[in-house]
């Protein structure tokens, strides 16, 4: 985009934040209770300089939240989502009291609308007000500000733009520009980094701003999951193929569950009832699939690679469900998202061990990476046969001594045998396994008081894990579960918009 005119410089920008807030004060200075809310991103230092402004002239704090309305928007696709995603945040209670939202600019009130939508997922405020720095006008919607800043005219294929700082500064300032912006790019043409992916096949090739992205977008789902209406509107209209070439509990009904969560609707397919018994391969049942419509496939198949080869040659988004000994990105994403919330968000330098089938494991393979990526020190353990020094190129360190693996660990990760995937025995006996490192009480006080047991299930009781072990409350491998729901919308939901944006660029993901 080219800007085309500095339309207001920062006096005038400055003034005009102080006449909302002397309207503001003016309407609810003499009692009731009143809150700021700021909406994502273009809200957000605008909000924060209103409550200051107001808290100085009311002489009491007025209290202060931001507002992230993505998930209720109707125009998937519409822009990419950033890396640094700003989460809703409303530290206080919002019944019964005026809910004030505020956003740089209003054209068609979409966002007004989803925000709206948001507000009453957090509670049932007795009346919500809009203040909006620059109103464009070219609305859509019955929507209209009660505190405006500045009246813009602008043409429909003009775009306001807004550059504010935290505290007045010179370069605030209203833009006008002409022609498409650049989504990934901001007022000051700086690169914005965003999730650009329609596929998830491993974790190697995410960076950590990405993991990041998954993590936060992940616990703002979270927050819905004990909502009376758990349903968002995002996928509204689109159709997830959930096609399950290999049996699966957890990952399957986590992918249906998140899929339906957010409004989309879901078919699963497995091998036995596909036509892939009839001798069709799997490329032809995928190109079908897309064929049908489906706007999304979430892939588990037995070989390695099988994710990486859809995903090159369908347009749709291809979500990794587990191939073969390769990848299983969603269980890493969940495995770590999970660990963050147990041992805090700053993974750098906790000690976790991951005990059992290193060699035939999926699982431990995306959790290296995920882990590495995140700054943790990985540990891997198990006989030797199953846990070859070679995986110390990927930078974790091997140790065939249970005692020694386990010792200080802040979380240990066991993963069962992998029969289906072993084509020789490679330890003499279930019995001998369990003997030598299923773990059992005693090795447990091994680990670091309150350290974390953790496993991506099924699990086998009494082979790699004690019974009492698995159900006690050191154990949280049901809420691995449970988190499994909330990575997987969040991944659902970046791919499924990195896609749309792509298919509205024309293939690329930006012109
Ligand atoms: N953790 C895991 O992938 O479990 P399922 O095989 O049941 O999906």
């Amino acid at each position: 985009m080219t800007v085309m005119a500095r339309l207001y410089d920062s006096d005038e920008v400055v003034q005009a934040i102080e006449d909302m807030a002397g309207k503001i004060a003016a309407k609810h200075g003499r009692g009731g209770t009143f809150a700021i809310i700021g909406i994502a991103n273009g809200g957000i230092r605008l909000g924060r300089r209103l409550a200051a402004l107001l808290g100085a002239k009311l002489g009491r704090e007025v209290p202060f939240g931001v507002l992230n309305a993505q998930f209720h928007r109707d125009d998937i696709g519409s822009r990419p989502i950033p890396k640094a995603f700003m989460r809703t945040d409303i530290p206080f209670d919002i019944s019964d009291s005026t809910v004030i939202l505020v956003d740089d600019v209003i054209g068609s009130g979409r966002t007004v609308r989803a925000s709206i939508n948001e507000v009453f997922d957090h509670g049932r405020p007795a009346k919500v007000e809009l203040a909006m720095l620059c109103d464009r006008g070219s609305r859509g919607l019955p929507l209209e500000p009660d505190y405006v800043g500045i009246r813009v005219e602008a043409a429909p294929d003009e775009q306001v733009l807004v550059s504010l700082g935290e505290v007045p500064t010179e370069s605030d300032c209203v833009k006008i520009g002409a022609g498409l912006p650049s989504p990934l790019q901001d007022i000051s043409g700086n690169e914005v980094e965003c999730w650009t992916r329609k596929d998830l096949v491993g974790i190697e090739e995410l960076s950590r701003e990405e993991i990041d992205l998954v993590h936060s977008l992940a616990s703002s789902f979270k927050e819905t999951l004990d909502r009376r209406q758990k349903k968002l509107p995002s996928l509204r209209g689109k159709t997830v193929v959930n096609l399950f070439m290999e049996p699966s509990t957890r990952t399957r009904v986590a992918f249906e569950i998140a899929a339906k969560r957010l409004s989309a609707d879901v078919i699963t397919m497995t091998e036995s009832a596909s036509s892939i018994v009839k001798g069709e391969t799997l490329r032809d049942t995928a190109m079908n699939i897309q064929a049908l419509n489906a706007d999304m496939i979430i892939l588990r198949h037995k070989s390695a690679g099988a994710a990486q080869y859809l995903a090159s040659r369908l347009h749709v988004p291809v979500v990794n469900a587990g191939d073969g000994a390769h990848a299983h990105p969603t269980q890493a994403l969940l495995d770590t998202f999970t660990l963050r919330e147990k041992l805090g968000q700053d993974l750098s330098g906790k000690k976790i061990t991951i005990l059992g089938d290193i060699l035939f494991s999926r699982v431990a393979r995306s959790n290296i990476w995920a882990l590495r990526k995140l700054g943790a020190k990985v540990t891997l353990a198990g006989p030797n046969t199953l846990v070859p020094r070679q995986f110390e190129e990927m930078g974790v360190e091997v140790v065939h001594d249970l005692r020694k693996a386990l010792a200080g660990a802040d979380a240990v990760m066991l993963l069962r045998i992998q029969h289906e995937r072993q084509t020789s025995t490679l330890f003499p006996s279930l019995k001998e396994y369990t003997a030598s490192f299923g773990l059992n009480k005693l090795r447990a006080s091994w680990l670091k008081p309150g350290a974390i047991i953790m496993h991506p299930g099924p699990i086998n009781r009494g082979v790699e894990i004690d019974s009492d072990l698995a159900d006690s409350g050191q154990s949280v491998i049901l809420e691995q579960v449970t988190n499994g729901i909330v990575c997987r919308m969040a991944v659902l939901y970046l791919c499924a918009n990195a896609a749309a944006v792509m298919q509205a660029n024309s293939g690329n993901y930006f012109k």
